[in-house]
């Protein structure tokens, strides 16, 4: 089967890593969550001092973005963790803290071209799903399949608090709402790769649509590629 590449984009909450991971995993393609590397550097700037008063200090974290080195790993459950110079920091990086700074670390350009090479080299040999903001507008303009996905407020809401309570975090859902409200705005609004549906992406709103039913919908897009 010809190898292709998958872009992912949508706003925050919407499924697309549940999706992704379930799509890769039955291709035997690569997955590569790109929120996560932008959460990675968040948490970097929050532990080594680069966030003041809710502000993020560019010019030092800019300055020390040699030091971070960013990977995935599968943990012992089979499930891929991403790692900071190369210690986990899956959980943490989930946190409300990290999520009430991604998106300001995001519109910071020198992370953003650091990041976009990497997730460029990662995609090279192709069979890969990759999902995040920019992917099909930025990272893999040329991918063979880009999904812009969607979802509505109230349930995108839900997941994000019931993937939080699980991970035993204690948050309510004003306060995912207000952040995922928040991370929405600033990251369509931004002026490097804010999030876009390309012209060639195709819509997928599983509001109202099973794992199953996603995952079947998607398979047949990739049948008639390969
Ligand atoms: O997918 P996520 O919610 O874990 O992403 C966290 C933040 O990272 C999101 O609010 C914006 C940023 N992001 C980005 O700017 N570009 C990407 N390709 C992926 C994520």
């Amino acid at each position: 089967m010809k190898q292709i590449i998958i872009a992912i984009d949508g706003y925050s909450s919407t499924g697309k890593s549940t999706l992704a991971k379930a799509l890769a995993k039955l291709l035997s393609y690569k997955y590569i969550d790109t929120g996560a590397m932008y959460r990675v550097v968040t948490l970097y700037a929050l532990r080594n001092g680069f966030v003041d008063k809710q502000e993020i200090n560019k010019a030092g974290l800019v300055s020390s973005l040699g030091e971070i080195k960013i990977a995935f790993q599968i943990n012992e459950q089979g499930k891929s963790e991403a790692t900071l110079n190369g210690i986990s920091v899956e959980s943490e990086i989930r946190g409300m803290e990290v999520s009430s700074y991604v998106s300001k670390v995001s519109v910071i350009a020198e992370v953003r071209e650091l990041l976009v090479a990497e997730q460029q080299e990662m995609g090279k040999s192709k069979g890969i799903v990759m999902d995040g903001r920019d992917i099909a507008s930025v990272v893999f303009p040329a991918a063979e399949l880009k999904l812009f996905m969607t979802a509505s407020e109230a349930i995108r809401v839900q997941r994000r608090l019931d993937e939080m309570t699980y991970n035993g975090l204690d948050v309510t859902f004003e306060a995912v709402k207000e952040n995922i409200a928040e991370r929405d705005y600033i990251d369509t609004h931004r002026t490097i790769a804010p999030l876009i549906q390309t012209e060639d992406a195709l819509v997928l709103d599983n509001s109202s649509l099973s794992r199953e039913q996603q995952l079947e919908w998607v398979l047949e897009k990739v049948k008639a590629l390969c």
